[in-house]
């Protein structure tokens, strides 16, 4: 693997409005061509070396889009996984989400869990869909399940940084190298706020379904050209 990608990258997926509206086309049609774009992003990315890779598919905000829209959003994980899911297996990628699926629909949840039984064991990298999630949710349910813990003795210790780590839906994942956001909105719009904080931020103008493999390399090229810090000094310096 090359040393220089980064192991982790998460991406907001932004835009698919933008680009169907610009086509006068109805937005449902932006999701659609952004679905297929999952597609071509995540193998390019796991050609690239990179182990884990998050994409924002549904936030806990989502919900108050119309309900035709919602609706249609729900059966996307169908959709993709019906067309793309032997292809994932032949390359290696595992299926896993992060979020609340309990308020999905019964069917969606099907396919996404029959997809993650049948990738379980591939060893290539790790495609994550957060799916009804918010960053705020995620620290909250954490904190909830820590202080169950605490509270019937199953853990003593006091919280720490690492800890806290580990009661996050994305405890099992390395840190998030670079994250990605399409279509120039400079916003986390509640995504991964604990997980982001040392990571480094990639803003392109293109909407989500133009977003292509190229300019995802260009985008990782850009990363691999920035000194990383995180608070201290470099030789150089
Ligand atoms: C991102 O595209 C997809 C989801 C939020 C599900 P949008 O639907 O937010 O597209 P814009 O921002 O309206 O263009
Ligand atoms: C963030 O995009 C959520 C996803 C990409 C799933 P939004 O389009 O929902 O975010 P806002 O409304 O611009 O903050
Ligand atoms: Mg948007």
């Amino acid at each position: 693997m090359d040393r220089n990608v980064p192991q982790h990258i998460a991406i907001i997926m932004d835009g698919n409005g933008r680009w169907a509206k610009e086509k006068n086309r109805p937005r449902t049609a932006g999701h659609y061509q952004g679905t297929e774009n999952v597609r071509n992003i995540a193998i390019k990315a796991n050609d690239m070396g990179v182990k884990v890779l998050t994409l924002y598919a549904f936030s806990t905000e989502n919900w108050k889009r119309p309900q035709e829209e919602v609706n249609y959003l729900m059966g996307l994980p169908a959709i993709f996984i019906t067309k793309f899911l032997k292809e994932l297996m032949e390359k290696g990628i595992k299926i896993a989400t992060i979020g609340d699926l309990s308020a999905f629909p019964d069917s969606t949840r099907k396919v996404l869990e029959e997809a993650m039984e049948k990738t379980r064991d591939n060893k290539n990298m790790t495609l994550v869909f957060a799916m009804n999630y918010g960053g705020r949710k995620d620290i909250v349910d954490g904190i909830n399940r820590y202080v169950d813990d605490y509270v019937s003795g199953r853990v003593r210790e006091k919280m720490t940084e690492e800890l806290f780590n580990s009661y996050l839906s994305t405890a099992e994942y390395p840190e998030i190298d670079l994250m990605i956001r399409t279509s120039l909105d400079y916003r986390l719009s509640n995504f991964l706020l604990w997980q982001l904080s040392y990571t480094e931020l990639y803003f392109t103008d293109t909407y989500w379904p133009d977003f292509t493999p190229e300019e995802f390399e260009k985008a990782i090229n850009n990363f691999t050209q920035r000194s990383r810090r995180f608070g201290g000094l470099k030789d150089e310096n």
